[in-house]
Formats: structure tokens, C-alpha cells, sequence
């Protein structure tokens, strides 16, 4: 049995982005504030490898204040259709700028925009403010590109556990769990 837990990875994403209809790269980010309080939300994975899975989001954000280098976080895939989820648990650290600037020019010009148009996580006295901010951006990089803006960027989460679990028969589910060690990764089975 391989030990590889990103090519089992692979293959499991491989197989969602063909069949799941919505989002098979939506993915629970949880984090934990300073107080202790752990919170939770979606996010959207844009690239991963053997380093690790990255995702973007604004820096000023209510998450932002919990992804401090180092700190440490959980992911959670579910593709409802395949009967699959994978858990991750690792450490977190600021994807490089040029990094960011990449993934940044893929980007439609709208979400480029949005980016620059939002105040992530803070509360906004009319959707109008937010519209009129997002027109207001339109009209200063009229005519150019977009620049990142300063307060947007990626994170990538480095795994020390990654559990994968299938539904099987009678409810007998299959978890295969993958711990990083100093010579490696671990592999043990789990059961329900
Ligand atoms: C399917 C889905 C994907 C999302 N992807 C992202 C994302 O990639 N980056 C992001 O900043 N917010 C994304 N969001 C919005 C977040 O869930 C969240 O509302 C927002 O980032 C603010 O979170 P915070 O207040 O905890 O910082 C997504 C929401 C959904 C439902």
C-alpha cells in the first residue's frame, strides 16, 4: 500500500473536479483565535503539492488575525457525491508575493476588483458602500491591469495529518490516516 499521502490526494481530487457539479475545490478552513476560539468557514483551494495546499483570502480579515506564521490549522474536503471526505491538520505560513502576484493575474478582472473593493470581515452600513468602493476601483485602474492589493494574498498549509475517509457498506467506513514523521509519513488504518 503506497504512503504517499498526496498521491492518494491527487487521485481523490482528480476524481472530484470530474464529477462533483459544484466547488470541488470548496474546502472548511478552521482556525483558532488567540482566546481560544475556534471558528470555521469555506475557502477555495488553488494549488497544492508535497508543500502543501494554498488557498487566498484578504489579509485583514477576521481568519487573517488566526493565520500567524506557524499557527496551526485544520482543512476539511467533503464531496457529498463520491462519499469522500479528507481531513488535514498542519501549520500555516504566508505564500511567497510572487506567488501571490501569479495567481492573482489569473484572476477575472472582476473578482481583481472585488479584491481591491473589500473590506473582508468588516461590518459595511449598505451593500451601496460596498458597490460604490467596487466602482470606484473600476474607475482608477481603468485602462491598466490590476495590481494585488496589498492586503490580499495566499497562505499554505503544511500537513502533519491527513486522513482520508470512504463510505463503505453497513456503515463500515474506511479511514486511512497518514502522520508525518521525522523519516516520513505514517500510515495506519482507522475504523469507526
Ligand atoms: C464555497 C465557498 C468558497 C469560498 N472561498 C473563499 C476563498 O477562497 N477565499 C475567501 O477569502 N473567502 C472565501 N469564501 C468566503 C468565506 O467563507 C468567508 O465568508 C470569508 O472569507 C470571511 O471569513 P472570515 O470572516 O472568517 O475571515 C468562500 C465561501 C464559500 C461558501
Amino acid at each position: 500500500m503506497s504512503t504517499d499521502p498526496f498521491a492518494l490526494f491527487d487521485a481523490w481530487y482528480r476524481e472530484a473536479r470530474e464529477t462533483e457539479p459544484n466547488d470541488s475545490n470548496a474546502m472548511a478552513l478552521a482556525t483558532v483565535s488567540a482566546d481560544l476560539q475556534p471558528s470555521v468557514r469555506m475557502v477555495l483551494l488553488k494549488g497544492h503539492g508535497p508543500d502543501g495546499f494554498v488557498f487566498y483570502t484578504n489579509r485583514e480579515s477576521r481568519k487573517a488575525q488566526d493565520l500567524h506564521p506557524g499557527a496551526r490549522v485544520a482543512l476539511l474536503f467533503h464531496w457529498k457525491s463520491l462519499r469522500r471526505q479528507i481531513r488535514i491538520e498542519g501549520s500555516v505560513a504566508l505564500a511567497s508575493d510572487a506567488e501571490s502576484d501569479a495567481y492573482f493575474a489569473t484572476r477575472a478582472r472582476d473578482s481583481q476588483l472585488g479584491a481591491w473593493a473589500s473590506d473582508q470581515s468588516q461590518p459595511l452600513d449598505a451593500r451601496a458602500t460596498f458597490e460604490a468602493r467596487y466602482e470606484e476601483m473600476r474607475a482608477r485602474f481603468e485602462g491598466g491591469d490590476v495590481p494585488r492589493p496589498p492586503h490580499w494574498g495566499g497562505y499554505r498549509v503544511t500537513p502533519a495529518r491527513i486522513e482520508f475517509w470512504q463510505d463503505r457498506a453497513h456503515r463500515l467506513h474506511e479511514r486511512r490516516l497518514f502522520v508525518r514523521t521525522p523519516g516520513g509519513w505514517a500510515e495506519g488504518l482507522l475504523y469507526p
